[in-house]
């Protein structure tokens, strides 16, 4: 398999991460995450800005223009034959020795860029079906807005679900809703969407943005309003969004149904108007 390393594509066996990695020895770092359907890449555009923005907000200077970029994984998904799939890119700050907490001089250390590609089916089943969640504190830094590669509060959090049975972890802060673990979090009410506002408590979802998009086009009243789990607990649906679930339904919140335990039909039609989005740039998908 073929991996972008720094500027260049290579086999993955050519990667020589440094143990002095600052990605390695601090997690300093930042990753996205962009979806290709039929061959061809879904929102690439956004991705690749929030990488930026991401890299911007802890002072990465990334080693390329964000056209190169583009080229580049577009020539990745090509050689590596990804028809639906996910491509995963990360930005270390480089090979820092000696070791020391404080940024090395970025004249001096330059960042490391990695991407790789996976073959991803959409999982139309779970998506039919919905999952479940597990409601659980949340115990991460005051800058989720970051897509950091320091993840130890979310997977913690996404442990702590699995552990309980649960397919992701919805989390709160002093009861107010944020998102899940690795994904944004929504709740229709009297045929209202709600879901957490941007900010530094929350990831600005590419698919979240899609969604508001297709939602506010189809005339679908959508409020970016935080809710509470007292909300939650009388949400009509509730569902979760990411790059890889796109808008998946959650049909059981620690053990109990949501509704009547099954895909509603407002998160229904919001897949649907997802679904018509991808198909427009990708051609289609079923
Ligand atoms: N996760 N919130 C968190 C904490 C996330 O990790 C993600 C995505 C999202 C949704 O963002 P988007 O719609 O842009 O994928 C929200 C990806 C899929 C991951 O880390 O693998």
């Amino acid at each position: 398999m073929k991996v972008i390393w720094n500027n260049e594509i290579v086999e993955r066996s050519e990667v020589k991460i440094d143990m002095e990695d600052r990605g390695y020895q601090f997690a300093d770092g930042i990753y996205d995450v962009v979806r290709a359907y039929n061959g061809k890449f879904f929102t690439l555009d956004e991705h690749v800005d929030r990488l930026f923005s991401s890299a911007e907000k802890i002072e990465l200077i990334l080693p390329f223009t964000k056209e190169e970029l583009k080229q580049l994984l577009s020539k990745l998904i090509q050689v590596n034959e990804i028809d639906t799939g996910n491509v995963y890119m990360q930005l270390t700050r480089g090979i820092g020795i000696p070791r020391n907490h404080s940024y090395p001089d970025p004249e001096l250390v330059p960042p490391v860029f990695t991407a790789t590609t996976t073959l991803v089916p959409r999982d139309q089943i779970k998506m039919d079906q919905g999952m479940s969640a597990i409601i659980v504190p949340d115990l991460r830094w005051l800058r989720c807005d970051i897509k950091s590669t320091s993840l130890l509060g979310n997977i913690m959090a996404k442990h702590e679900a699995h552990k309980k049975g649960g397919d992701e972890a919805i989390l709160h802060r002093d009861g107010v809703v944020t998102e899940c673990s690795s994904s944004n979090v929504w709740m229709i009410k009297n045929d209202v969407i709600y879901t957490h506002p941007d900010g530094n408590l929350v990831l600005p979802g590419i698919t979240k943005l899609m969604l508001l998009k297709v939602a506010r086009k189809a005339g679908i009243p959508v409020k970016e309003e935080a809710f509470t789990l007292e909300n939650l607990k009388e949400a009509d649906e509730v569902f979760a969004s990411s790059t890889t679930m796109e808008a998946m339904p959650i049909t059981f919140i620690d053990g109990n149904p949501v509704g009547q335990g099954k895909r509603g039909s407002g998160v229904e039609r919001l897949q649907q108007l997802y679904v018509d989005a991808v198909e427009e740039v990708c051609g289609k998908i079923r």
